[in-house]
């Protein structure tokens, strides 16, 4: 692990317009900030801004934020101690790594030990396809029938497992690897009769890592009768499917260079294809893409084609992945194949050229293949006709680029025969639903929590999630600030705590309590409030919110203030009025809520007792002195 020493010097070497920069050519200083194009969605005009006061980044178009670390775990795809590392060494920081705890030396050594076996594995999979008579006669041959060349065979490391049931097993136990290890990774089983193997009399397809090791394996069965065509390694601590591209490793290079990558549906089909001189391909394996996988893709190339065969299924499930890729800003063209073909079949039935040239001339804007669809499927049929418009419309409105928005909307109009104006009109729906979605969820995990309550409750208790949120804000953004009373000056950080104690008011949500009781503990700490810790919070979603807190109203673009509804007077002209105005609706709302309480109480209470009444009375009263002073100061 790394100490903490050595964390707080790094961030404190980290200068941010420096870190960005040497990824970003193009940022430029605007003012005190500076600007470039967002190198984590697809834009034309720059929204992504660089603080070096406050050491952040902040995407006014996409929403990413964070510091210099971050910026270089997200660019880079590294874990915090990887990018921690990085900017080490750009900074000549020297890590000496502490002792680990017992739990965590337990995590490092099952990674390993995971790791080591599968690589043992891999090796004795290509040994028994290369130098057994069973390996030879059944496994080669059967790589051989398809079409695979001895070089395509070893550069995919692609092995064979034997009939034997504990072969690979009985052998690992004997070279001393541990069974704990052998189990968790999947290849093994124990029972008391002994052990045997997952993938006995199977053709073996290691799945490598970014880098090249070995995290998991796909067999496939031989024998047709098999229910389970592909068996894969299980989910275990160092293999997780949904973040892993089968052939990447093999890939990159080529996808950086063409600036575009193949999306297949399975492993013979990324081989295939590299032997018919297509290296620039992948494979979800089987399952749905997911993000993080479209990601893996985003740090290479903006540029994805999706390949699928001609069948119903292939068509539906693209039509998912689509949207996901739209989504991360990325740009999505499809091919067809004939029926009944896949990238496999069809590669090694037509001649490399012509193969590439199918590719070439059969590659369609996603709009494109749905409007195609479109007119094939439901031509005489308005109600599937508007449901597939629907559909491009929602595809659209994926789109995080509004530009781009209208021009997919300008192009598929004509090809759909529906007028602009319609589309657009479609498009917007979605995004407004799209945004409510945002809005209920952008605030904290515990809100949805808290929405599983009674609807009527759920509103109440989201007005006091608003002014607690808006109190973090203002401390925050002002606490150092000092207030110019009547009668006194006082720091905002201090009168806000102060008005929240002499009233006995505590934070309803627990998220926003554990942030402000961080607060209030480094104020006691260091008297002044100094923010940046919390740009650099452990906690990944005090460090978001933090930085949001932080954006400058005049930074920002229209579309944040849209999405965000941030006021937009300049609340920093009267500060003691936008701070009293805060806090008396903070407790104005916080009195609502204690009262709804009570109310509930007494409803199934037939006898309330009089500290209740009392207490409720009390509460009133105060409402109305709240609701005097509210409407009196402000409106
Ligand atoms: N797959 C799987 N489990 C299955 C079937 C398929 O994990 N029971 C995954 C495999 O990664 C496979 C991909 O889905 O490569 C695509 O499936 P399919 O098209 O059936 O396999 P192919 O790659 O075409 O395999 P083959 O040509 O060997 O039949
Ligand atoms: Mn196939």
């Amino acid at each position: 692990m790394i100490p903490k020493e050595t964390i707080d010097k790094i961030f404190e070497s980290c200068r941010i317009e420096e870190v960005v920069g040497s990824y970003l050519p193009d940022l430029k200083k605007k003012g005190t900030n500076y600007w470039a194009c967002c190198p984590f969605h697809n834009e034309k005009t720059p929204s992504f801004s660089v603080s070096p006061t406050k050491g952040i980044y902040k995407c006014f178009g996409c929403g990413k934020g964070g510091n210099s670390v971050n910026f270089v775990m997200e660019i880079g795809g590294l874990s915090y101690p990887e990018a921690l590392k990085e900017l080490a060494l750009k900074y000549n920081i020297e890590i000496e790594e502490k002792e680990l705890t017992p739990e965590q030396i337990d995590k490092e050594n099952k990674r390993d030990g995971i790791y080591l076996i599968s690589s043992y594995a891999n090796k004795f999979f290509q040994e028994q396809l290369w130098e057994t008579e069973e390996g030879k006669k059944i496994g080669l041959s059967y790589f051989k029938h398809r079409g695979f060349s001895n070089q395509t065979i070893k550069k995919f490391q692609l092995g064979f497992s034997p009939k034997q049931k504990d072969a690979f097993s009985k052998l690992a136990i004997k070279n001393l690897y541990q069974k704990e290890f052998l189990e968790e990774s999947g290849l093994s089983f124990f029972n008391e009769k002994g052990c045997s193997d997952r993938f006995k009399e199977r053709v073996i397809f290691p799945i490598h890592n970014y880098s090249g090791k070995v995290l998991g394996f796909g067999g496939r069965s031989l024998d047709p009768k098999n229910k389970a065509k592909y068996l894969n390694s299980p989910e275990n601590p160092i293999y997780h499917k949904s973040k892993v591209l089968y052939g990447l490793y093999f890939a990159k290079s080529e996808i950086g260079k063409r600036d575009n990558c193949f999306i297949v549906e399975g492993y013979t089909d990324v081989i295939s294809m590299h032997q018919a001189g297509v290296e620039n391909v992948v494979s979800a394996s089987g399952t749905a893409l997911s993000t993080n996988q479209i990601n893996l893709i985003g740090r290479l190339t903006k540029n994805i084609t999706l390949l699928f065969d001609g069948d119903e299924a292939g068509v539906r499930a693209s039509f998912k992945s689509i949207d996901l890729i739209l989504q991360e800003g990325m740009n999505v063209k499809v091919v067809m194949f004939p029926q009944g073909e896949d990238p496999d079949s069809y590669s090694k039935k037509l001649s490399q050229e012509d193969f590439t040239n199918y590719l070439d001339e059969n590659t369609k804007d996603f709009i494109q293949y749905k409007s195609e669809l479109l007119n094939k499927n439901s031509q005489n049929d308005p109600a599937k006709r508007v449901k597939y418009i629907k559909d491009i419309a929602r595809s659209i409105s994926s789109i995080p680029d509004r530009l781009l928005r209208s021009e997919y909307c300008k192009v598929s109009s004509s090809l759909l025969d529906v007028s602009e104006q319609d589309l657009l009109r479609e498009v917007g729906l979605f995004l407004q639903v799209k945004k409510k979605d945002m809005f209920v969820h952008s605030n904290t995990p515990q809100q949805n929590k808290i929405n599983s309550d009674t609807e009527k409750n759920s509103i109440k208790i989201n007005l006091l999630d608003v002014c607690e949120k808006e109190i973090l804000r203002l401390l925050f953004n002002y606490g150092n600030r000092v207030l110019e009373f009547e009668d006194e000056k006082i720091k905002v950080s201090k009168y806000i705590i102060d008005e929240l104690y002499n009233d006995n008011i505590t934070f309803s949500n627990s998220f926003y309590k554990q942030i402000l009781n961080e607060y209030k503990q480094k104020i006691l700490e260091e008297r002044e409030i100094n923010i940046n810790h919390f740009f650099h919070h452990e906690n990944s979603e005090i460090q978001q919110l933090s930085i949001s807190f932080v954006s400058k109203k005049h930074e920002i673009s229209k579309k944040w203030e849209d999405i965000h509804q941030i006021f937009t007077g300049d609340e920093t002209k009267n500060l003691e009025l936008t701070i009293e105005k805060a806090i008396l609706s903070l407790k104005q709302a916080f009195i609502k809520s204690e009262i709804e309480k009570i109310n509930k109480v007494i409803s199934t209470d037939e006898d309330p007792s009089v500290e209740t009444i009392t207490k409720l009375t009390k509460l009133y009263k105060a409402l109305v002195i709240i609701n005097k002073l509210l409407g009196r100061n402000f409106n």
